[in-house]
C-alpha cells in the first residue's frame, strides 16, 4: 500500500490485513513488546484544522515504532500563505519518509500524492477521514466479533464521516443505513456506489434507520470549517440525535460510537454516551494501534 488518500482506494483484503495487524500491535503494546520497524523515519504532521485524537495518536505512533514524527502547523508553514502543494509535495519529499495531512480540499491531499514521491495519508478532509473508520471497523470487530452482516446506523449530518463509515462499512460487508435531514445526505455517488455493491439506505426517519441496528454512530452536526452555519444546523439537526428513543428500536445489545468530539445535548444525550463510554474511549484508543498498522503498511 502506498499511500492511504481514501478508503475507496483499498480493498476488502488490504482492510482486514490493516485491522489484523491492528490487533497484534495492540496486543503487543499492551505486553510491553516493542517494534521498532520504522526506526530512522520521519512523519510529518500537516494540520490545517484542530485535533487531539489524530495529532497525539500519529505522533505516539511514530515514537512507538522507533521513528519521528514533526508537527507542522498550516499556520506556520509556506503552504498557509499560498506556495503550491505541488512544490511543496516535491520539498518535503526530499527530507521526510511519509506526510499525514488533515485539511479542507481532498483535491490537495491527492495532489500531495500526486507530486511527492513518498507516501501521504489523508488526517482528515472535507470529503473523507479513512483513519477514524479503520479505527471504528477495529472496535466493531473487537466488540462484535465479525463485521459482516451486522447493521451499522449513521444519524445525522452526511459528512467526512458518513462517506467514510459507509465504504469502509459496506467493503467490509456491513449493512449501512443512514438518517440525515433532506439537503443533508452523504455524497451522492458514495451513496450510489453504496447500493449498487452492498445493503445501503438512506432515510430522514432516524427511528426507521436506526430499527435492529447494532452500531449506532454519529458526529458533529457542524464540522471544522462550518461553524458559521453552527446555529442554524442545531434547528436543522433537531432530533438527528443517538438517544432512548434511537436506543429502544436498535438491538438491545447495540453499541454505541462517536469520533469525537462530542456535543453532549446535540448529536448525543449525555446519557447514552457515558453509557457507552468504554464502546467510545475504545475507539479513541485504537486510533492508534489502526493508524501505527497504516504507518507500517505504507513506510516499511
Ligand atoms: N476523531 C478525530 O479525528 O479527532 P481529532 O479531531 O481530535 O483528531
Ligand atoms: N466531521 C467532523 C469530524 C471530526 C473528527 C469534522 O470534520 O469536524
Amino acid at each position: 500500500m502506498k499511500h492511504l488518500l481514501k478508503l475507496m482506494d483499498l480493498s476488502e483484503k488490504e482492510i482486514v490485513e490493516i485491522l489484523n495487524l491492528a490487533d497484534q500491535l495492540k496486543y503487543e503494546k499492551k505486553n510491553g513488546i516493542e517494534h521498532h520497524i520504522l526506526k530512522g523515519k520521519t512523519l510529518g504532521l500537516i494540520f490545517e484544522k484542530s485535533s487531539t485524537r489524530t495529532r497525539v495518536s500519529f505522533e505516539v505512533g511514530m515514537y512507538d515504532l522507533g521513528g519521528n514524527a514533526l508537527f507542522l502547523s498550516s499556520r506556520d508553514l509556506q503552504i498557509g500563505r499560498g506556495e503550491p502543494v505541488q512544490d511543496t509535495a516535491r520539498v518535503l519529499s526530499r527530507y521526510l519518509d511519509g506526510i499525514m495531512i488533515r485539511t479542507y480540499a481532498q483535491e490537495e491531499v491527492e495532489d500531495l500524492a500526486k507530486y511527492g514521491s513518498i507516501p501521504i495519508i489523508n488526517g482528515l478532509t472535507d470529503y473523507c477521514h479513512p483513519c477514524q473508520v479503520l479505527a471504528d471497523l477495529m472496535t466493531i470487530r473487537e466488540h462484535k466479533g465479525v463485521l459482516k452482516g451486522k447493521k451499522l446506523c449513521y444519524i445525522g449530518d452526511g459528512n467526512n464521516m458518513t462517506n467514510s463509515l459507509i465504504v469502509g462499512g459496506i467493503k467490509m460487508g456491513m449493512e449501512v443505513s443512514v438518517a440525515c435531514p433532506k439537503g443533508y445526505e452523504p455524497d451522492a455517488e458514495i451513496m450510489k456506489w453504496a447500493s449498487e455493491n452492498g445493503s445501503f439506505t438512506c432515510t430522514d426517519s432516524v427511528l426507521e434507520a436506526a430499527k435492529d441496528a447494532d452500531v449506532l454512530y454519529t458526529d458533529v452536526w457542524a464540522s471544522m470549517g462550518q461553524e458559521a452555519e453552527a446555529e442554524e444546523r442545531k434547528k436543522i439537526f433537531a432530533g438527528y440525535q443517538i438517544n432512548s428513543d434511537a436506543m429502544a428500536v436498535a438491538h438491545a445489545d447495540a453499541m454505541v460510537m462517536h469520533c469525537l468530539p462530542a456535543h453532549r445535548g446535540e448529536e448525543i444525550t449525555e446519557e447514552v454516551l457515558e453509557a457507552h463510554a468504554d464502546e467510545i474511549f475504545d475507539e479513541a484508543e485504537n486510533r492508534l494501534h489502526a493508524q501505527k498498522a497504516v504507518l507500517v503498511k505504507c513506510m516499511l
